[in-house]
């Protein structure tokens, strides 16, 4: 069993990443929200049948809420849903909610534990390899209005993080290979060899993301600074999500992020930054992970520099997570002029 402690303002908590580790949650909980008197949970129907049994909390039978599945609950309604269902069972501000379900599910339920009674005490039991790695830790909670994906959010750090990979044997192979974005980008980030790749365990793969996350959460809980570095290769990513219109059957966040990942640090060769070999490396890691990076054939070039332009986290410039002589950086100010050259000559590697 692993344990990654990440710490935040408000208190610091555990990353738990073993198998079967959901079995003690409960009882867990018991010393984790001493001052609770009851635990729900909020989960989906497609998780809902993995972990059937009846949950206890302080001797009482734990309620249980299903939502939607996936992206379609991140809503306005799903939190009115959620926050009404806390109110009719009596939740008071010192009690807890556990969160079971993807990114979307966690990302809608930490947001409306953010909210209820101006902030109660939530658990993630993340069930999706993007969840486990990523959406389930660092405090982002949030949920999707017609104008934009994870529009509207807060900050709201959970309890604590139950990583169990024996929920991952029934994700369809697509969002197992898409997760694996994530745990590319942990990887390359860490700087870590190419070849060591087959012999890490699903488990090895989760503890490293989640270790490389909880560190940087730590150092930079609101995103002021290096938490930024875990957007390497998102510039590009999020522009690929939103040509896709937030339709995550055409292109999942991690296969959009693998592409962003073998784009960077092209742009970072073609600036300067690193080598032929660097990049090479780089294809090797995204290879071994059996990740994609060639770009959807549809894609209009001028529109995604257009779109990675105007990204919220791009402050209107042209702004990148690269690799380079001295680590990781962000670099702001590069000219579209670059970015589409550069995504010109990646597009051509293809034969396009
Ligand atoms: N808060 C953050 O920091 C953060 C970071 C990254 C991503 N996210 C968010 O996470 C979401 C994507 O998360 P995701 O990739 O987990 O997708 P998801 O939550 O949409 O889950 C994908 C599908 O798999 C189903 N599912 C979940 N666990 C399963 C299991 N064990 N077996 C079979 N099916 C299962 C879900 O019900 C859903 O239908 C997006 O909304 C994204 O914005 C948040
Ligand atoms: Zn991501």
């Amino acid at each position: 069993m692993s344990r990654f402690e990440v710490a935040v303002s408000s208190g610091s908590y555990d990353v738990v990443v073993a198998r079967h580790c959901r079995q003690r949650l409960f009882t867990d909980l018991e010393l984790l929200a001493p001052h609770a008197k009851k635990a729900v949970v909020i989960t989906t129907n497609s998780v809902a049948h993995l972990w059937p049994e009846e949950f206890t909390f302080r001797g009482e039978r734990v309620e249980r809420l299903l939502l939607e599945d996936g992206e379609a609950a991140k809503t306005y309604d799903t939190v009115a849903t959620i926050t009404s269902q806390l109110a009719r069972w009596g939740l008071s501000r010192r009690d807890v909610v556990v969160a079971i379900g993807g990114g979307a599910l966690t990302d809608v339920a930490g947001f409306a534990a953010a909210t209820y009674m101006r902030g109660i005490s939530f658990v993630n039991v993340p069930t999706t390899l993007a969840g486990q790695v990523d959406a389930a830790i660092g405090g982002k909670t949030g949920i999707n209005i017609p104008e934009g994906k994870n529009l509207v959010g807060a900050f709201h750090q959970p309890l604590a993080v139950y990583c169990d990979p024996e929920f991952l044997t029934t994700l369809p192979e697509r969002d197992m290979v898409a997760g694996m974005g994530e745990v590319a980008k942990c990887w390359l980030l860490e700087g870590r060899d190419a070849t060591l790749v087959s012999a890490a365990s699903l488990e090895d793969l989760v503890a490293l993301a989640v270790a490389l996350k909880a560190r940087i959460v730590s150092a930079d809980e609101f995103e002021q600074g290096p938490r930024a570095l875990l957007n390497y290769g998102h510039t590009l990513a999020h522009a690929l999500e939103q040509q896709a219109f937030g339709d995550a059957a055409a292109l999942r966040h991690g296969e959009a992020v693998a592409m962003g990942l073998a784009f960077a640090v092209r742009l970072a060769r073609a600036l300067g930054r690193v080598d032929d070999a660097f990049v090479s490396e780089t294809d090797a890691v995204l290879n071994a992970f059996g990740l994609s990076s060639v770009l959807p054939g549809d894609v209009s070039l001028e529109v995604l520099v257009e779109i990675m332009a105007r990204d919220k986290k791009a402050n209107h410039d042209l702004t990148f997570v690269l690799p380079g002589a001295e680590g990781f950086a962000v670099v702001a100010g590069i000219s579209s002029d670059t970015v589409l050259q550069a995504l010109m000559a990646f597009r051509s590697e293809h034969g396009e």
